[in-house]
Formats: structure tokens, C-alpha cells, sequence
């Protein structure tokens, strides 16, 4: 089974990838020497999915292991969840010794690890996701945050987990949505850094249950390769960002009726076609991403919304380097950079010929 280990100056950590890693959860708390209580946060539909059959499974390993359930949704990785989560630590009487493992999707690997950073100055936190998007990105890397007032993901801090399982078979249960949700940052690794696994998706738009061990082996390398040269995300870590300026702002604007893989998938036409336009990629670039997008079921058009709040919502977009926005653009298929002298005029532009 593959494992990608990240490593930073002063923590270290594997990611052990493939079908049925679940059943190896409590032999990996106990190589990282945890023995006593265990922490499950996750909420009720993975619970029933795979919760139950994890919690027996650390019971029997010996740990006492208490499961806490938060509800299912975004509105859930609030502060207020985060007060509930202490209180019932609390109850538990849980150790600074004490791993929170987070089993689920980026909100509850979001939520359960911005409360490990905080509760008694930091717990353990391994990560077990369950989603697409949390296996090929949201597990990785540090970032965890909860949304409070209108903003997402602003009251957060950079922490990394002690061990990250993630099981591919779980994808099994997973909706065609969510996959699709998690197929845009897929194409995004692809297109960033690694023709293959673009190639590999424009080939399997719906990969089939075998290629996933590798897809989000592929992801992974990549993000810990950027996370270990710039974990605080002052640089590099930008590129992790292709599309998501304007999607992100695209998702605000319609009300997050426009999901965040869909919003993603826009962006990165509009970052590849931008990078057309300034003569760092081909047009048959261009095509080759938006086709694979469109392969992907995601939208490669906006769908009639107000441009001028789409540029609003950019300009407060928390990457702004100096009052500019900060765009991620493409010098081709598996090559992106940071560029920071695109004029709002030509993005402007650009979306109202994007929009239906
Ligand atoms: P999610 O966590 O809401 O999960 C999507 C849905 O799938 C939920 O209803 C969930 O219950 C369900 N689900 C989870 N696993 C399942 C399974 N195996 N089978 C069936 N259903 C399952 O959504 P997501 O897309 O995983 O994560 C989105 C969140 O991640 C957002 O809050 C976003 O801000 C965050 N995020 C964080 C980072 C980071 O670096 N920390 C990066 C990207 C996104
Ligand atoms: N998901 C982008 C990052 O982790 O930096």
C-alpha cells in the first residue's frame, strides 16, 4: 500500500493510501505510541457508512474510544460545534495524549482538527478522510478552520496532523456529486504538476474503483512536496490555488448554489484562458483542460451571474498580494506559477464572455 510521508522541519507524518486502510487505524495509533483513550469525530451518515465498524475496531484493539457526532453540512464547522466538541472533551476527560481522529469529509476533518489545535493547546489529530476532496487534498497540508459570520475557513490555524489514513474503498459509498465536487481539484493536481495524471483523467473522467489508489497517491505527492517547502502558504503553496480565486468568488455570488468543484472547474478555464491571453500556453491547452473538465460533469461556463459581485468578491479574496489579486496561471499542462499583474479590466472581460 503506498505511503507518502511529509516532512517538516519539526514534524514528520505518513499517508497511508489504499483499499481497506480503515482496518489498520488502531495499528496505526499504536506505532505512533497511543494505546488508552481515542477520540472519533464524524458525523451520522459516516457513522453508519464506517463509524460504528471503526469505533469496534479500536475497542477491540483496547483503546476506550468515544465517538462524538456532528451533525452533516458546512453551517456545521461553525464555532459553536467547535464549544460542543470541547465540552464533550471535556466529559471525557481527554489527555493532551488523547487522539482526535477525524472520519469524514474536509468539514469534519476541518472542524475535528481546528479543535485538536485548540483544546488543551493542541491533541493529536490523524486524519481518516472519506470524500474525494478530503483524500486528494483537505487532509494534507495543515489547514484547519471554521467559518464564522459570512466567511468561510476564516478562523482557522495551520496544523498538522500526526498520521493521515485514507481509504479509497470508502469512495464507494460516496455520491456522483461529491465525486465530481472532488474530480475538479483532481484535474487541478494534473494541471499544476502532472501531465500523467491529467492524462490519466482525461482518459477516466469517472475513474473506475481500481485507479483511485493511485489518483490520490498522485495528489498527494504533489501536495506534500509543496507543503514542506512552504507550509505557512507565503509562496508556492499559491499554486494549490489554480481556479479557485474565481470559483471561489463564483460560489459566493450564487449562494453556494454553484458547489465549490464546480465553481473550480470555471476558474481553471478562466486561469488557462488567461494564461492563453498572455502567451504563456496554446490554445489546445486551453481545450485540453476545459475538455476534461466538461468530461468531468463540471461546468466550463458561468451561469448568468452578476460579473461585477463576481470581482467584488475577488477583490476580498484572502490570497490578495498587496492589493492585487493573486492569479495562478498555466505555462502548459503541469506547469503553474504565480502571477500577481493581471488587470481586473481583462478579468472582468473575460467572465462576461463566460457567462450565459
Ligand atoms: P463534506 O465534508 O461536506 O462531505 C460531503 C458529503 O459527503 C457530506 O454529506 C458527507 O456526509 C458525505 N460523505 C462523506 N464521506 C462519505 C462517504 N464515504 N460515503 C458517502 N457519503 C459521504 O465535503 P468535502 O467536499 O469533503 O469537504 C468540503 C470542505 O472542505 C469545505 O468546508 C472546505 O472549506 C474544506 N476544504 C478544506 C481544505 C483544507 O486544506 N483544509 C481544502 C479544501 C477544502
Ligand atoms: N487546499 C489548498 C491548500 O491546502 O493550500
Amino acid at each position: 500500500m503506498p505511503t507518502i510521508s511529509v516532512n517538516l522541519k519539526d514534524k514528520n507524518y505518513d499517508i497511508r493510501i489504499g483499499s481497506g486502510v480503515l482496518n489498520q487505524v488502531a495499528e496505526g495509533l499504536a506505532t505512533l505510541g497511543f494505546s488508552q483513550k481515542a477520540v472519533l469525530v464524524t458525523n451520522p451518515l459516516v457513522k453508519r457508512l464506517y463509524g460504528d465498524k471503526l469505533k469496534e475496531s479500536l475497542k477491540a484493539a483496547g483503546f476506550d474510544c468515544q465517538m462524538m457526532v456532528v451533525p452533516d453540512g458546512e453551517s456545521y464547522k461553525s464555532l459553536d460545534q467547535a464549544g460542543k466538541l470541547y465540552e464533550q472533551l471535556g466529559d471525557f476527560q481527554a489527555e493532551r495524549q488523547t487522539p482526535i481522529l477525524a472520519l469524514g469529509g474536509g468539514v469534519i476533518g476541518d472542524l475535528a482538527g481546528f479543535v485538536a489545535s485548540t483544546y488543551m493547546r493542541g491533541m493529536p489529530l490523524v486524519q481518516i478522510p472519506t470524500t474525494v476532496l478530503s483524500q486528494v487534498d483537505s487532509s494534507v497540508g495543515g489547514k484547519v478552520a471554521v467559518n464564522h459570520g459570512r466567511l468561510k475557513n476564516n478562523v482557522g490555524t495551520f496544523y498538522q496532523p500526526r498520521l493521515v489514513m485514507t481509504d479509497s474503498a470508502t469512495l464507494a459509498t460516496l455520491p456522483k456529486e461529491e465525486i465530481r465536487n472532488g474530480m475538479a481539484e483532481v484535474i487541478k493536481y494534473g494541471a499544476i504538476r502532472d501531465p500523467e495524471l491529467f492524462e490519466m483523467v482525461e482518459n477516466n473522467p469517472s475513474p473506475a474503483a481500481e485507479l483511485w489508489e493511485e489518483i490520490i497517491t498522485r495528489c498527494v505527492a504533489i501536495k506534500a512536496e509543496i507543503v514542506q517547502q512552504d507550509e505557512k502558504d507565503t509562496g508556492i503553496r499559491n499554486i494549490l490555488n489554480f481556479g479557485h480565486t474565481v470559483g471561489h468568488a463564483i460560489e459566493i455570488v450564487s449562494n453556494y448554489k454553484v458547489k465549490h468543484g464546480q465553481g473550480v472547474g470555471i476558474g481553471m478555464v478562466a486561469g488557462a484562458i488567461i494564461s492563453e491571453q498572455g502567451g504563456f500556453c496554446s490554445t489546445r491547452e486551453v481545450d485540453r483542460l476545459r475538455t476534461a473538465i466538461q468530461k468531468a460533469g463540471l461546468p466550463v461556463r458561468i451561469p448568468h451571474l452578476d460579473i461585477n459581485k463576481i470581482i467584488q468578491a475577488m477583490q476580498h479574496d484572502k490570497k490578495k498580494a498587496g492589493g492585487q489579486v493573486r492569479f495562478i496561471l498555466l505555462k502548459g499542462i503541469g506547469e503553474a506559477f504565480i502571477y500577481d499583474e493581471i488587470e481586473m479590466e481583462l478579468i472582468s472581460g473575460l467572465l462576461q464572455e463566460m457567462n450565459d
